[in-house]
């Protein structure tokens, strides 16, 4: 299993033995995540990470990621910094930084945009989020922390709750869900539901996919929750979104009939979607979830840029 060199644009351009190895790779690397152990695999290597839409796990993660593996990490605060403003197409800017750094983690507003940059740049590409298309590095953490808690990745009931129209990490986790033996219930207001070309590719990856507007039903079975925000920059009209916003809610009352060790996994940012009040209990997970963030991009950096783990 080779990453060296190569891009990462969706989850599934990961066989299930290559996402096992990274989680393995991850898992070794946690101490030094933290910080209690100091490594220069990437020394003198530079990343950089070019987030044309609002960021702060993934883009921080990856820049912690990279720096505790002794490499430099490089990108513009804001795209108002850069010479996008001026009418750089994203082929150019790509064309540019590859001149710069070994490799571009990018975030675009446009589905495909990575793929894209990714055909006009000789240097890895990984896609940090293209507009309500992928997410794969969210998904390569989110099955660390599902992996890590319940020890293993197959047979768990998994509820996949919220936006499930534009919001790109549950596309990149429904379909390694579903390669890895996961079994997946989709809950979501009903304009919001997921759409149909994507569940036809999770049922070719060999799941499937129950759907209902149940929650209190989904939420019994349930081993993983995985809940995601109204993703409200997607919608074409504002009205839309208010007509879904607030529709569903995690809070202690509907946890009540929920078995014991279900764990709540959030992408983040919240906004009210799980209360506070959740935070809590032990079936809160989020927040180790996003650190987790930092030894899984360690571990994807270290087999893309070369290092050995
Ligand atoms: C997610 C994203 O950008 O898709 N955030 C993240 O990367 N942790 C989820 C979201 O914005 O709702």
């Amino acid at each position: 299993m080779d990453l060296q060199g190569e891009d990462l644009i969706s989850i599934a351009d990961l066989s299930e033995p290559a996402i096992h190895h990274i989680l393995r790779e991850a898992k070794a690397l946690v101490p030094a995540a933290r910080g209690e152990e100091s490594l220069d695999l990437l020394k003198g290597r530079i990343l950089a990470t070019l987030f044309f839409e609002a960021s702060t796990r993934t883009r921080l993660s990856f820049e912690s990621a990279m720096q505790r593996l002794g490499g430099g990490v490089l990108g513009f605060g804001l795209v108002e910094g850069s010479s996008v403003t001026k009418g750089e197409t994203l082929a150019d800017t790509v064309k540019m930084v590859e001149a710069y750094a070994d490799a571009i983690v990018l975030r675009h507003p446009q589905e495909g945009a990575a793929r894209l940059a990714a055909e006009f740049s000789t240097k890895p590409v990984i896609n940090a989020g293209d507009g309500a298309g992928q997410h794969p590095t969210q998904t390569l953490l989110d099955l660390f922390t599902i992996w890590d808690e319940k020890g293993t990745l197959e047979g768990n009931q998994v509820v996949l709750l919220g936006d499930l129209k534009y919001g790109r990490t549950v596309h990149s986790l429904a379909y390694a869900l579903a390669l890895l033996g996961s079994d997946l219930t989709m809950v979501a207001p009903p304009t919001l539901r997921m759409p149909k070309e994507i569940l036809e590719r999770v049922e070719e990856f060999g799941g499937k996919p129950e759907e209902t507007e149940s929650l209190s039903e989904a939420i019994q079975a349930a081993d993983v929750l995985y809940v995601t925000r109204i993703q409200k920059e997607r919608f074409p009209d504002a009205q839309e979104y208010q007509r879904v916003a607030g529709s569903y809610r995690i809070d202690l009352r509907v946890l009540r009939d929920a078995k014991k060790d279900l764990i709540i996994l959030h992408p983040l940012p919240r906004v009210t979607e799980i209360a506070p009040e959740v935070d809590r209990t032990p079936h809160a997970l989020y927040f180790r979830q996003a650190f987790n963030g930092v030894p899984i991009r360690m571990a994807l950096l270290n087999l893309i840029l070369g290092g050995v783990a």
